[in-house]
């Protein structure tokens, strides 16, 4: 294997892929094929909550490797991880949010609950939110609250307005031919903006007004990272769909959305298979999913994102820091300009530190590093941080 046929051979995203020649990947660290450490405050795109590779979670998939992988599609076969993971997370949410369907991505289970909203209400308006982000999938894609980066592939799904987040003016859009308003709990690609002024609460308001469904994305903030199993627990608003991904099985591919039975079941009557999915609830990674929540909901790493926040936003004082958004272990330290959150991304991954961007915003750098992730490690990456930021000269990205 060589970089070069990474180039030749698989498909590209970006014309400048970081390109990190991966061995293997252990805890908060990756390491690449010259035997360098790069510590992660990535986690894979806040996939891998337990970090790499966790012990709990390899075990629940060896185990489960041992016993059966895929026997039949979603949604016919009675299967202990998929039923197990379900009844836990049913436990742990409001009593609305009792029934769960496994798929395979975040995108998906967006797909999934925008149909479902749709046949649950028999409108077809959907409102989402500038600068928003579901996936990439057709449907999620149309959800997508910047026109330049989706108007190449139009035309996408019809009837689908926008409201700005966080604008309470805006809400009079919503109404009674609205089936569902699509929200990040959090912000992510628009640089993890959080609701301010009760807005969720004001948004579940105005749905129960006019009969529209709330759907929350909670793909990215999920599963602890805010320091609540799920975001929207801070902002006193229960959604009728929630829609997770990301997290939720610690780095294997994986998604759901989760909705009362009444809601749910119109998607297997009148027509029958309303939503399928060959590989939906894969025991594996269904293993691997109650592995993760057992872990994050029986430890005290939930109650710990806050105080490594705390710790991050201690650190993470610099004139070229502008603020820091976000919450938990979600955050965007904004930078003066683009400049700069470019120098600091590419002069990290050199010094062995792994930032990323944020989709829609420009001046800001990810960091949501896994929830296991020590304080000695934050110390660490943030002192490489604060040391880069020292060295920028204007005009010194290469
Ligand atoms: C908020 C949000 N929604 C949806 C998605 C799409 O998930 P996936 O990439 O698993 O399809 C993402 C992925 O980045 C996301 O952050």
């Amino acid at each position: 294997m060589s970089k070069k046929d990474f180039f030749t051979y698989q498909a590209q995203t970006t014309p400048h892929p970081l390109a990190l020649e991966v061995s293997h990947a252990k805890g908060s660290y990756v390491y690449d094929t010259d035997g360098n450490a790069h510590l992660d405050f990535v986690a894979g795109v806040s996939a891998c909550s337990l970090g790499h590779c966790h012990p709990k979670v390899v075990g629940a998939i060896k185990a489960q490797l041992d016993e059966y992988m895929h026997v039949m599609v979603y949604g016919e076969y009675v299967q202990k991880p998929a039923v197990e993971f379900s009844k836990l997370l049913s436990s742990l949410l409001p009593s609305n949010l009792n029934t769960t369907y496994l798929v395979n991505s975040g995108t998906e289970a967006m797909e999934g609950a925008l149909k479902l909203a749709r046949r649950h209400t028999g409108r077809s308006e959907i409102i989402a939110a500038k600068n928003a982000y579901h996936g990439n999938t057709m449907g999620s894609l149309s959800l997508m609250g910047l026109e330049e980066r989706k108007s190449p592939f139009r035309p996408l799904i019809p009837d689908i307005r926008f409201v700005q987040f966080n604008n309470e003016e805006d809400l009079i859009k919503i109404t009674e031919k609205t089936a569902a308003v699509v929200l990040e709990t959090i912000q992510g690609g628009a640089g993890f903006i959080v609701p301010k002024n009760d807005y969720l609460e004001k948004v579940r308001a105005r749905c129960n007004k006019v009969g529209a469904l709330l759907i929350l994305d909670e793909i990215q903030p999920g599963f602890g990272r805010t320091g609540k199993l799920f975001a929207f627990e801070h902002y006193n608003c229960t959604p009728d769909i929630l829609v997770i991904g990301k997290g939720m099985a610690s780095g294997l591919p994986v998604g759901a959305f989760v909705a009362s039975k009444q809601i749910m079941a119109d998607l297997k009557d009148n027509p029958k298979l309303g939503h399928i999915t060959t590989f939906g609830g894969n025991p594996v990674i269904a293993a691997a999913s109650l592995a993760t929540l057992k872990e994050i909901t029986e430890t005290d790493l939930i109650h710990q994102t806050l105080a490594k926040e705390k710790l991050f936003r201690k650190l993470l004082k610099h004139p070229l820091i502008k603020e820091i958004r976000g919450k938990g272990l979600m955050l965007a330290p904004i930078m003066q300009n683009e400049d700069v959150a470019d120098y600091l991304i590419l002069e990290a991954a050199k010094k062995g530190l792994i930032l990323f961007w944020l989709l829609f915003e420009p001046k800001a750098v990810r960091i949501s590093p896994p929830l296991t992730i020590s304080m000695k490690e934050i110390e660490e990456g943030c002192d490489h941080i604060i040391s880069i930021l020292n060295g920028y000269r204007p005009n010194t990205v290469n």
